[in-house]
């Protein structure tokens, strides 16, 4: 067994979220550029290598796993890795396998996820309507998610929604979002627009809606209850005394999650991300290509990495066009 990974801040890493493609068939204006180009497939880790690299993670004491994108489930051959990713669940090495998804190819997939170990998932819904839902993702389909979230749900998994907080867009549904999850038994995160990408025509700041607001215009009619259990996540949860419901909102500006962080990202081409909102990253596949046959170059390379974790995030909305912008895309390193 080898020593885990302790960050200089004294923060135990053990959940690794990791993109597995910076793809997705939907394009959503705060997250993508309508034309956007994507990497070449070369430049893309190998579900071998993802394999190798997450396996790796594993040995160093990671216990989650989270599966993001771009649209995880539009990788080709995605469920080979999912299986490969169910060995460590039933040798008891990992704790959980999950991913954050769209929900369109749900309706595919949703079984075999199940049988691969995966109980939980991410739905990224901002809208319960069909054609403010062809908007906001430039061309996506409700209920396609919609028959993807109900077969998950009928496949055993536990579904959590994650509507981003749209001010002049989803505003007037926010009443209709809470009541429909809480008629389905499924939680729901409400995320604060996040500074990232290009920013294009779309006026992030002029979407921007905070989730303490969105929090009092649910006071308006529901009594909320803090809950003191924090997820291991950046979330902070209420419950709705009314319905007994669970909400979390997750708020990327404030600096409450970094003291106990226990995360780093990996992209779909090996670079690990050691803080979301800031730009530095160890270049994690030349040394795993170099070395097919022994991780040990890999393993001194993620505990270098882990080495130059920082502290916090230095997201800041007023210098957001200027130099604060972080460049990057969600889609690449995987929200
Ligand atoms: P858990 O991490 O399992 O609690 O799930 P989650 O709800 O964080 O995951 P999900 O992929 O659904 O992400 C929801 C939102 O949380 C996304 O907008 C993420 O970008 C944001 N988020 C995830 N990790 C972090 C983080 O480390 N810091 C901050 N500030 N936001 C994060
Ligand atoms: N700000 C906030 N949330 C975002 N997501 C994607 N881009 C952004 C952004 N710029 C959300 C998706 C998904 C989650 C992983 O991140 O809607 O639910
Ligand atoms: Fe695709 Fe998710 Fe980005 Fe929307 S937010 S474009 S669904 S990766």
């Amino acid at each position: 067994q080898q020593p885990p990974l302790i960050d200089p801040f004294a923060r135990a890493i053990t959940y690794l979220r990791v993109s597995v493609t910076d793809r997705c068939d939907f394009r959503c204006v705060y997250c993508m550029a309508e034309n956007m180009t994507f990497l070449p497939k070369k430049e893309l880790l190998t579900l071998e290598e993802l394999d190798r690299m997450c396996s790796a993670f594993v040995g160093l004491g990671v216990r989650k796993l989270r599966i993001t994108g771009g649209e995880p489930l539009v990788r080709r051959g995605i469920m080979t890795f999912f299986n490969a990713m169910g060995r460590h669940l039933e040798s008891g090495a990992l704790d959980e396998l999950t991913l954050t998804t769209n929900g369109s190819q749900l309706e595919k997939f949703a079984h075999d996820l199940y049988a691969a170990g995966v109980r939980r998932v991410n739905v990224s819904l901002d809208t319960l309507d069909a054609e403010k839902f062809a908007r906001v993702t430039r061309w996506g389909k409700l209920d396609q998610v919609m028959r993807g979230i109900h077969a998950a749900q009928a496949a055993g998994l536990r579904v959590k929604i994650n509507t981003v907080a749209l001010k002049g867009f989803n505003e007037a549904e926010l009443f209709d979002i809470v009541d429909w999850c809480a008629g389905r038994d499924m939680d729901l995160t409400f995320i604060e627009v996040m500074p990232m990408g290009d920013l294009g025509n779309e006026d992030r700041v002029g979407q921007y809606w905070s989730v303490r607001d969105v929090r009092s215009r649910l006071e308006e009619r529901f009594t909320t209850v803090d809950l003191a259990e924090r997820s291991g996540g950046p979330a902070r949860y209420v419950r709705l005394e009314e319905t007994g419901q669970k909400v979390g909102f997750i708020t990327p500006l404030s600096h409450n999650f970094c003291e106990s962080c226990n995360r780093v990202r990996l992209t779909c081409t090996g670079e690990l991300y050691m803080c979301l909102g800031q730009e530095d990253m160890a270049d994690l596949r030349a040394p795993l290509r170099a070395s097919p046959d022994d991780d040990a170059p890999l393993v001194a390379a993620i505990r270098a990495a882990i080495e130059r974790k920082p502290k916090g995030h230095d997201f800041d909305y007023s210098r957001q066009r200027a130099d604060g912008q972080v460049s990057r895309h969600m889609s690449h390193t995987g929200g």
